[in-house]
């Protein structure tokens, strides 16, 4: 036991490059509880990032309309999938960017990447919407486009960056849907170790893996990058509805990829927990009616699967 935490922590130290301490989700010595004092002064700061949204106390923001996504409809632009030993981060190409939504300015839009658990027995979103953890949480980072793509910069500008949070949860009684998420999971397996990559050539739009979404519905507020060093530079958007995705698609993050080579731990539970700050949270205007009617339609599903069933 004592020769497997040595052995792990070792691979931990030297993943991190620009750090001498490094990080982690999955040891002790590492793990988020240690950030605050190890990647102070940001990691430790009172704009941190997760927190739990409480919908019953948002503030309602007309000013937050809809945005414009430019080539999310392209199948193109995924460029490249890799396993960075604390997640798996797929590239987009240039060209890929959001404006609109109450943001000030342009945003370039550079990688998406996902947050996990363990299957659906240990849920992973960072985000928490009234306290309820998801399963999983896929972010899109963007940088401001008058920054050219240099986020050296951009984490230094309160602003600077703006992350798109899209909850993800089990779509019931499906199995390999959606399509799209079906492809590019496909590619876990040829990235199982630290460092892998592989390019992406399956036709995949980023519309096709946020389909289902209602993206005009969303909340808002400022905080951070949620792995050190925890830059508070961050307008985070959290859109209300979860992507939905089968079961099998979902476990297939915590059974694929380990955190080093092929003898090292899978990596699951890869998030950070919700921070203590409160901050203050926006929310788009009458966002609550398609929640309510996806309520409403859940609990008639229940309701007709209960009567089915007799
Ligand atoms: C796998 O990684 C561990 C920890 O870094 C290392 O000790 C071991 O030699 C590696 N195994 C192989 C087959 O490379
Ligand atoms: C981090 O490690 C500490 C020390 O082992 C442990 O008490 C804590 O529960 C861990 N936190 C997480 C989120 O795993
Ligand atoms: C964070 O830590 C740094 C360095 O220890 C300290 O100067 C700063 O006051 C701390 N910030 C907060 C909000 O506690
Ligand atoms: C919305 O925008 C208007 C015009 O810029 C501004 O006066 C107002 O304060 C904004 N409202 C909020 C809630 O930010
Ligand atoms: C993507 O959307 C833009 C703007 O709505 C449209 O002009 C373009 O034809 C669409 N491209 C594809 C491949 O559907
Ligand atoms: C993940 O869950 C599986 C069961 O689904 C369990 O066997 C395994 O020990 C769990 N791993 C961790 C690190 O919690
Ligand atoms: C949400 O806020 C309301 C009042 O603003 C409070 O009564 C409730 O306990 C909060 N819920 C959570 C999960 O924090
Ligand atoms: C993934 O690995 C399989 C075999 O394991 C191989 O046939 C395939 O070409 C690889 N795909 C990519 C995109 O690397
Ligand atoms: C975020 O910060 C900007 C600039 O200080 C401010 O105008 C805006 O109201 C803040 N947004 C939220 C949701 O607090
Ligand atoms: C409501 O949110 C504000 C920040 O906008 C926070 O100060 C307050 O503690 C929250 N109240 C509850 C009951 O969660
Ligand atoms: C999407 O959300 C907006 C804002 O909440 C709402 O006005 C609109 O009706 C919703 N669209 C659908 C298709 O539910
Ligand atoms: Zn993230």
């Amino acid at each position: 036991m004592l020769w497997f935490v040595a052995s792990v922590l070792l691979l931990c130290v030297p993943a991190e490059s620009a750090n001498a301490i490094g990080w982690c989700y999955h040891i002790g010595e590492c793990n988020d509880t240690t950030w605050p004092i190890n990647f102070a002064p940001h990691c430790n700061g009172t704009r941190q990032s997760p927190i739990d949204i409480n919908s019953s106390n948002v503030t309602i923001n007309e000013n937050l309309t809809d945005f414009t996504f430019t080539n999310y409809n392209n199948t193109g632009v995924l460029t490249k999938i890799e396993n960075t030993g604390r997640t798996v981060k797929v590239s987009f190409a240039s060209g890929v960017g959001i404006s609109g939504g109450g943001l000030g300015e342009s945003y370039d839009s550079l990688q998406f990447h996902l947050h996990w658990g363990n299957g659906t027995t240990e849920a992973g979103s960072e985000h928490t919407l009234n306290g309820v953890q998801y399963p999983m949480e896929l972010h899109i980072v963007n940088a401001k486009s008058s920054y050219n793509g240099d986020t050296t910069l951009a984490v230094q500008d309160s602003s600077g960056l703006a992350a798109l949070g899209f909850l993800i949860k089990v779509e019931p009684g499906t199995t390999d849907s959606p399509a799209s998420w079906k492809d590019l999971t496909s590619y876990l397996s040829n990235i199982t170790e630290m460092g892998q990559s592989a390019t992406i050539t399956h036709q995949i739009s980023l519309d096709s893996l946020l389909a289902g979404v209602n993206r005009s519905s969303y909340y808002r507020y400022n905080g951070s990058l949620t792995t050190p060093s925890c830059q508070e530079a961050v307008v985070w958007t959290v859109f209300k509805e979860p992507i939905q995705i089968s079961e099998n698609l979902l476990k297939l993050f915590s059974t694929s990829v380990h955190v080093g080579n092929t003898s090292t731990p899978l990596m699951v539970n890869v998030w950070r927990a919700v921070q203590p700050v409160a901050l203050p949270v926006q929310a788009t205007k009458s966002g609550s009616s398609s929640i309510k009617a996806t309520g409403l339609s859940l609990c008639l599903a229940a309701l007709c699967l209960a009567l089915g069933k007799r």
